[in-house]
């Protein structure tokens, strides 16, 4: 019998109506309280509030967008000013990212660059973080039951992780109506990555019983929920969204993704939604797998079986899953990887950096960089 592990959030909270719990909830983790937002959803400033109420001392650190070195930096300096004891961070995937990074970071010395894989010297290692919350406003990454925190590097447009067990929050709260009304290009994109996550998920080489079993039960509501919010406003396909997000989260922190992620974590440095990214690239990775499992002899029944999930609930009965997704994404009218200034001449760099990305070694088989050059390719 393979032996696996679980890590898990220490207390998760799930359902409509739960951020009525996070003032108590967060307050009981510390006085001191760095509380990391964007500036999104007006429900954090009754957040803050409740806090100072219950005799917090809040120091706000605003996330703009997808957090960069700079920023990380920025926050560990506010939470060290601070002597914050504790991290709250209401948003979506970037700033949950942020608030782990800072929760990550916030006790050591030195700069956060010194802890980060960026092909220098080997990081230093982390010290133990502060308690963290996460409350995710938006339904996608599942950061918060993750255990890494991803980082920009402008300089060399490229992203890296900040990844440690230790790193899962203390306390995932999800509310599936922070979600409600967010924008449809954004709820499509955000969704479409926790779908690629569970898929990522359920083919690698490194799934568990566990893993199956949070991907086998998310997947089918959550195509369903994608096809009913591209076209309509609906609080059960929200909350069917959001629990698939925080599912997928647990999923990929316990068993690792593919090589969908491995381009993404190249690629997404250029700017795009990632989600956007990811749904456009599952595609032709789901054809470039099964063509590489059935070259080594190896069972292509698991890509088979998601092929026929993405045709009954994206497409037409004749269509093949791959061509449901490629027509959905193309049909809602979500960026290409054309709108990310991807030269022809960068993408064999790309396909050789993705080649070693970390959640490319979790891929299903092992790939070559021509494999992944042709899943480029491939990819509008
Ligand atoms: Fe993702």
């Amino acid at each position: 019998m393979t032996p696996f592990a679980v890590s898990a959030p220490a207390r998760s909270l799930f359902g409509r109506g739960t951020r009525a719990e996070a003032p108590d909830a967060v307050a009981a983790m510390g006085r001191r309280v760095v509380l990391v937002r964007g500036r999104a959803v007006a429900w954090v400033d009754a957040l803050h509030a409740a806090l100072t109420d219950r005799g917090c001392t809040v120091e706000t650190v605003w996330s703009r967008g997808e957090p960069d070195l700079d920023a990380v930096r920025q926050g560990v300096a506010a939470a060290r000013d601070h002597a914050a004891d504790s991290i709250v961070a209401a948003g979506g995937g970037a700033v949950i990212d942020l608030g782990k990074a800072i929760a990550g970071l916030a006790p050591g010395a030195g700069d956060a660059a010194d802890y980060l894989p960026t092909g220098g010297p080997a990081p230093r290692p982390m010290p133990d973080p502060l308690p963290m919350a996460a409350i995710p406003t938006t339904a996608g990454t599942g950061a918060e039951a993750t255990r890494n925190a991803v980082i920009g590097l402008p300089d060399s447009r490229t992203k890296v992780s900040l990844r440690d067990a230790r790193l899962v929050p203390d306390l995932a709260l999800v509310d599936p109506a922070l979600t409600d009304g967010a924008p449809r290009a954004l709820t499509l994109a955000s969704g479409l990555d926790a779908i690629t996550q569970l898929i990522e998920s359920y083919l690698t080489h490194r799934a568990t019983p566990v893993t199956d079993a949070l991907a086998r039960s998310a997947l089918p509501p959550a195509l369903a929920a994608l096809e009913t919010l591209a076209r309509t406003e609906d609080p059960e396909a929200r909350d069917d969204m959001a629990r698939a997000s925080y599912l997928s989260g647990l999923a990929l922190a316990n068993s690792g993704l593919g090589v969908v992620h491995g381009l993404a974590s190249v690629i997404g440095g250029r700017g795009g939604a990632h989600g956007a990214i990811c749904g456009r690239l599952l595609p032709a990775a789901l054809e470039g797998n099964a063509a590489a499992l059935r070259a080594g002899g190896q069972s292509t029944a698991r890509i088979a079986e998601i092929d026929a999930l993405l045709a009954r609930h994206l497409g037409a009965p004749q269509d093949s899953g791959s061509a449901a997704l490629r027509r959905f994404i193309d049909d809602h009218g979500l960026p290409g990887l054309d709108a990310l200034n991807l030269p022809e001449e960068d993408k064999p760099q790309v396909a050789q950096r993705a080649l070693s990305a970390s959640s490319t070694a979790a891929n299903p088989v092992a790939l070559t960089q021509e494999d992944i050059a042709a899943i480029l390719q491939q990819t509008a």
